[in-house]
């Protein structure tokens, strides 16, 4: 031993173990999970944890990989059933109350007094973010999901412009088709073919009909014509698709837009971020626009992040950690790179790209324009949404499944899970 740690080596290793405990000494640290983890989201990760080290908090990775959170979710849930909660996590929409509800929320008000979120934050967000008067979330980002993207090279080869209607979208696939180009990228992940459908359906019919259906969970919503047609839309639209037998994820699907294999996506906009973080450049490489039909409308998810109430000698840092979140500098930074818009009434609009100036723009005319993602938990429930994320997969995927036997189906189950459950159960299931 004495020969290999020489007397240099050895004034070296002592030196790094006093930084290191000088680092332990000064940082706080918080676990943050989240289930960011493409290219474009890890950028985003990164603009807060650089932010956070500025303030000498350290960030401790908790990424549990999964589209849309569902394993992010699940793994939430069973650490903080065996009293192993992270300080911080990724929770939007419905569930935030509910987990508030259960005493499992720091509350923050003197944060949002000292640091006037009422003023400072978009109306909607504001009462996203609190439960029963208390804040317990801190917003990062509005994503909308009614959000149709296009390869641009393609689009100017063929001479074609951005549909705003179903049939220009026809018209436009079949000209794709007839030049052996696959239409539209799309993904038969559930999570990923419901975020197509939601969209569908607010094209199909209107924000109040929409909420009869996803927030409401009204069975008669499920048998209207408006739903059925959605159905039916759904179905055309898989003949413009590529499907292959394994499930794909939204970042391969986006890849294969960027790469031209596909001529269109619709998603969410965090695929705006992610073609911006394989290098294609906003209204250049592609461009994107309202789903065909839904136009006047945004179909929001909001991402939000929730400090776990644990040991109160976090409480600061938590607390530090949840200001820092809506300062302008940080949402105009990490919104650009997430494909989110800012959460704040009075953001630098000029520093935003088209897509997110008009998604910004319409968002903040209020609530008669917002329409609350299904998919991505601002409607409903866990056990509500994923009952009809289910269904809408299996009508995809099997063609013989009617579109009444469908229908039927979600009928079916929002009678049991509606809070009108008692007045509708003399109506007959089968009808
Ligand atoms: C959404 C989330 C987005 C994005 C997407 C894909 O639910 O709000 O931030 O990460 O999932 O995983």
């Amino acid at each position: 031993m004495a020969t290999i740690w020489r007397q240099p080596q050895r004034g070296v290793l002592v030196l790094i173990l006093l930084i290191l405990v000088h680092i332990s000494a000064c940082a706080e640290s918080l676990q943050v999970l989240h289930w960011w983890r493409s290219a474009g989201e890890q950028k985003a990760v990164a603009v807060l944890n650089n932010r956070m080290a500025q303030e000498n908090i350290q960030w401790r990775d908790g990424l549990v990989p999964s589209g849309s959170g569902i394993g992010a979710n699940i793994v939430l849930k069973s650490r903080v059933l065996a009293g192993n909660a992270p300080e911080v996590a990724q929770l939007n929409g419905v569930l935030i109350s509910e987990w508030a509800d259960l005493g499992l929320l720091l509350e923050m008000d003197s944060v949002a007094t000292s640091g006037k979120w009422e003023k400072l934050l978009l109306p909607s967000v504001w009462s996203l973010v609190q439960s029963h008067g208390h804040l317990v979330a801190a917003p990062l980002g509005v994503h909308r999901t009614n959000t149709l993207f296009f390869n641009k090279k393609i689009f100017s080869k063929y001479d074609l412009s951005a549909p705003s209607t179903w049939d220009e979208f026809e018209q436009i696939a079949k000209k794709l088709q007839q030049a052996g180009i696959v239409p539209l990228a799309q993904s038969t992940e559930p999570w990923q073919l419901a975020t197509l459908f939601e969209t569908i359906l607010l094209s199909e019919s209107s924000p109040a009909f929409y909420q009869d259906a996803f927030v409401r969970k009204e069975p008669a919503a499920f048998y209207d014509q408006r739903f059925s047609r959605a159905l039916k839309r759904l179905r055309t639209l898989k003949k413009y698709m590529m499907l292959s037998a394994q499930e794909r994820t939204w970042m391969e699907m986006a890849r294969e837009l960027a790469d031209g294999n596909a001529a269109m996506m619709i998603m969410g906009d965090w695929v705006k971020g992610e073609l911006n973080a394989m290098g294609l450049v906003t209204d250049v490489g592609f461009g994107c626009t309202a789903v065909p039909e839904t136009g006047n409308y945004h179909l929001y998810n909001i991402d939000t992040l929730v400090m776990l109430a644990k040991d109160n000698s976090l409480r600061t840092t938590q607390e530090k950690f949840a200001q820092m979140l809506i300062s302008p500098a940080l949402q105009a930074e990490y919104n650009q790179v997430k494909g989110s818009v800012s959460v704040l009434r009075n953001p630098d609009l000029s520093k935003m790209d088209s897509c997110s100036r008009a998604s910004w723009k319409l968002f903040s005319r209020g609530s008669s324009v917002q329409v609350p993602s299904l998919v991505h938990r601002m409607a409903t429930d866990e056990i509500s949404k994923d009952a009809i994320i289910a269904e809408i997969h299996r009508f995809f995927m099997d063609d013989q499944m009617t579109i009444g036997e469908t229908q039927r189906r979600l009928g079916a189950i929002a009678r049991y899970l509606s809070k009108t459950k008692a007045g509708n159960d003399a109506q007959d299931i089968n009808r």
